[in-house]
Parts: structure tokens; sequence; C-alpha cells
């Protein structure tokens, strides 16, 4: 049975497909793909665009007259969704951790390029908790003003917001198949968890219609959001609900690796900075220290195990604006540049 997404609301602001893009070998026979989900389009582009096709379609539905979300202090879910607010005409307020600092940079200074209104909590970088409090009360506010506000939750990790990774995944089976390989993992970069749950829920879906599926490996990089086993199964689970799917996703399907995530979220660590280095290098991607620079790291590593077949996928959730703000560029490898 073929998977469709039709009958949900869905405003189109990605650029899709995205290219899935032959890369080296990985030794060990291993070839890599690198879809390429930093090319979606908005504003920049990163994995956010397909979650704010359904969290925006859903907002539209609901007659909102502004966006209200929240991050870390680069977040690119912000900056995203600051893009898709200004393509659709709706005010976007972004409440962000940290304070305001002399010079904005790197996703603020687009954020801001893009029309936002920036509001500074003075929370630290991941009391996602505190950030959350602070989005509910500005919502309220927004409420009370008459701006008829839609929240998005952190990284938009909703059921609405995973459609979009739902999607994602058929579309790449639909490219494995044009490309005649069969993948034996897809890797990827997850924080909040909705890009794991919807990939999760779109492998259950294929699997379920009787196409073959590879494995779906999350390279865990935030502490405390979303990293658990119940809660991306329940997530996936209730996306797969919303697309009428029969589908389940087990507890056992959940795999998040976070050995790659160092002491923290937005800690860098040397196996990132130095995949930041081999990426750049290797295919021109540009990755970045709090995500895909640990996410590509945790590839690289699970490929040195022996752990993919003969053909691994890395989905480029993006990140590139990060570089941009200080210290966002890691220090030049030992040895120099190549
Ligand atoms: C560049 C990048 N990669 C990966 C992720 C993780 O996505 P998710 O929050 O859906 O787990 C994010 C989230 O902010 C991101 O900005």
């Amino acid at each position: 049975m073929k998977v469709v997404f039709d009958h949900l609301e869905r405003a189109r602001l990605a650029t899709l497909p995205t290219a899935l893009e032959a890369g080296p070998n990985l030794g060990g026979g291993t070839r890599l793909w690198v879809k390429r989900d930093d090319l979606t389009g908005l504003g920049g582009g990163g994995n956010k665009a397909r979650k704010l096709e359904f969290l925006c379609g859903d907002a539209l539905a609901a007659g909102a007259g502004a966006l209200v979300t929240v991050g870390a202090a680069q977040s690119n879910h912000c900056r995203m969704t600051a893009a898709a607010g200004a393509r659709l005409g709706l005010e976007v307020h972004l409440v962000l951790s940290g304070d305001r600092l002399e010079t904005i940079a790197g996703n603020q200074l687009l954020s801001m390029l893009f029309g936002a209104q920036l509001h500074f909590t003075g929370a630290e970088e991941s009391h996602w908790g505190e950030l959350e409090m602070a989005r509910e009360a500005l919502t309220e506010q927004l409420d009370v003003e008459g701006l008829a506000p839609y929240a998005i939750p952190i990284g938009g990790s909703t059921a609405v917001g995973a459609l979009g990774y739902a999607a994602a995944f058929i579309e790449m089976l639909d490219q494995f198949d044009a490309a005649g390989i069969v993948p034996s993992h897809i890797v990827f970069t997850s924080s909040s968890g909705g890009t794991h749950a919807g990939l999760l829920a779109g492998r259950a879906a294929a699997a379920h219609g009787g196409r073959r599926v590879p494995d779906v490996v999350a390279i865990g990089v935030a502490k405390g959001v979303n990293i658990g086993r119940p809660d991306i199964a329940e997530l996936a689970n209730h996306t797969l609900t919303l697309m009428g799917s029969t589908a389940i996703v087990a507890h056992e399907d959940v795999e998040v690796d976070t050995r790659w995530m160092g002491d923290d979220y937005a800690v860098p660590t040397p196996a990132a900075d130095a995949a930041i280095h081999w990426a750049a290098r290797t295919g021109g991607w540009l990755l970045d220290r709090t995500y895909s620079g640990k996410g590509c790291a945790g590839l690289l590593g699970l490929a040195a195990e022996g752990r993919f077949g003969t053909d691994v996928v890395f989905i480029h959730t993006g990140g590139w604006p990060a570089l941009f703000a200080p210290g966002g560029v890691p220090p030049e490898p030992a040895g120099g540049a190549r």
C-alpha cells in the first residue's frame, strides 16, 4: 500500500526532493550517501523545513496570525521558523536562551533579517524546561493581545512536525530504488527527537506496506530532550495515527547513540571538530559543532566499528549558519590543511 500525506494540511516551504549525493568509501566496503537536507531551500536550509511544512499548514488551517517558538541561542529551528513566517506573512516570535549579545551573529542574525522578534530569556543553553515555560508565557501574552499565536515546541518535535520526516523516509526509499542501492542504515543527528520519530514512523508505514527498509540510527547530541526510548516511540506512533497508518513503532526500533555528544549539548568535541574538517575537505559539506558535526563523528565512528553494510546514508540536517557565530569554526586539525 502506498504511503500518502495528501490528506494532511501542508504549507509548501521546502525544495523537495533534496538530492541524494554519492560520497566516498568509508572503509570496510561501505559507500557513503549524503541526503542533502541542508539544502531544503527555506531560509538557508536544514531539517526543520520539512517539519515546518506540516506545522505551518496546521497553523494556517487554525487561522494563526503569528508563530511562537523556542530554542537555544543558535537555534536553526528558530531561524527557519523565522523564514517560514516571512514566506507566509505571519509574525514570528522566538524565545531564546542566553542574553542579547552586542554583536548578533549566525542564526540570530538571519532570524532578525527574516523579521522575527527575538526574546532573550537569560536561561542557560540547555535548560529546555525553563525555555518552554517562557514560550508558553509569551504565547499567552500574544493571545491576550489578539495575535492568534500558534505555538511550536522546541525543535518543532510534535507529531505534526514529525510528519515531515515520515514523508522524507518515503522520499529516500524512492531515491534508493532509483539509484539501485539497498542501504543498511540511515544515520542522522538527533536532538529534540522529531526527526527521529518521523523517520521511524515512515519506516514502519513503509515496512507495513511491504517495502524493504534500512535501520535508523540517531546520533544524540542533547541530554534530556526526548532522548528516551519511550518518548520517541510514542511520538512516532502518534505520527502514524495522523498518517492514518495502523503500523506500529516498537521501543526496540529506537536507537539513540549518545557516545558522540561529549560533555553536553553545544559543547564542542574533538571528534566533531575533526568530522567538520573531514566533511568540508571531502565533499564540500558544511557541518556545525553542535549538531551535524557530532552526527558525522558518530557516522564515522560507527563505520570504523564495522557497523554498516555496502551502503549507508547520512542525512545532512544542516546547521551551517552557526559556523558564523562566535567560536563556530573549529581550530585547524593538527598538521594543518591537507
Ligand atoms: C542542524 C540540525 N541537525 C539536527 C537537529 C536535530 O533535529 P531534531 O530536533 O528533530 O532531533 C537539529 C535540531 O535543532 C538541527 O538544527
